[in-house]
């Protein structure tokens, strides 16, 4: 595993979100995390990178422990996260954006991102505030890549983007995966999540409720229903 969430409680305030959470992604792994809303998905994330640490429980990896580690470390360590609030700089252009996260030897050379995603080129000189919600979501994925990451974490990556832009998206984290990067992937939409998983890791109330392959949940019609809201 290259990572490995074992019984983590996380809390914003007095408020107790994770109970017991463990999750794991393996080397090269694409795993889904689902669950409706208010279920816990982007505190895991959160944990995760450090932004909400966990109060128990580890988080290990690629063999060391991370729980504790200041967002910025964990960040250099090869995780990084394409948040649901996209985080984009408001008064910085999409370049400037782009050049802030800019690492030397990442597999992911900004051109190449841009070939991928033409509609951001047009848009390179516009301050992010200016940048529409899909533009500011591709920028969001190609900022992350460009930090050349090991494991990469998206928060509903597919959110806001017209149909052929979530291709691109889908085709781009297929193509990471054959690259060997690793994914969690937090996404209300299962269907893309499914197409794309390994595994599947369902979250209800801040607890894993299941755990299995795509096709072992698409056959579970008890937790497709109860806990994703769509029938079987
Ligand atoms: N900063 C915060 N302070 C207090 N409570 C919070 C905070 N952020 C989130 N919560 C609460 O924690 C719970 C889990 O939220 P989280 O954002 O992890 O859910 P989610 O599964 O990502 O949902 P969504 O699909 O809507 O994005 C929710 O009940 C939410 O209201
Ligand atoms: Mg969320």
């Amino acid at each position: 595993m290259i990572l490995d969430i074992r019984g983590i409680d996380t809390y914003y305030g007095l408020g107790h979100i994770l109970h017991g959470l463990s999750l794991g992604v393996g080397e090269g792994e694409v795993v889904a995390l689902l669950g409706r809303n208010g279920a816990g998905k982007t505190t895991t994330l959160r944990s995760i990178t450090g932004l909400t640490p966990p109060a128990r429980g580890t988080i290990t990896y690629k063999g060391a422990s991370i729980g504790g580690m200041p967002a910025h470390r964990i960040s250099q360590l090869g995780i990084a996260l394409v948040p649901e609030t996209r985080g984009i700089f408001s008064y910085l252009t999409a370049r400037e954006n782009l050049e802030i996260a800019r690492r030397p030897g990442s597999r992911w050379p900004l051109e190449g991102m841009l070939e991928r995603f033409p509609k951001l080129r047009e848009v390179l000189d516009r301050k992010g505030r200016l940048l529409s919600g899909g533009e500011q979501q591709m920028l969001a994925i190609v900022r992350a890549l460009l930090t050349g990451p090991e494991l990469l974490l998206l928060d509903e990556p597919s959110q806001g983007l017209a149909p052929l832009v979530v291709e691109t998206v889908m085709g781009t984290v297929r193509e990471l995966k054959r690259e060997r990067v690793s994914m969690l992937l937090v996404e209300q939409n299962a269907e893309m999540a499914l197409e794309l998983a390994d595994r599947v890791y369902v979250i209800d109330h801040g607890t894993i409720v299941f755990e299995g392959t795509p096709v072992s949940l698409r056959a579970n019609h008890e937790v497709t229903t109860t806990y994703l809201g769509v029938g079987g």
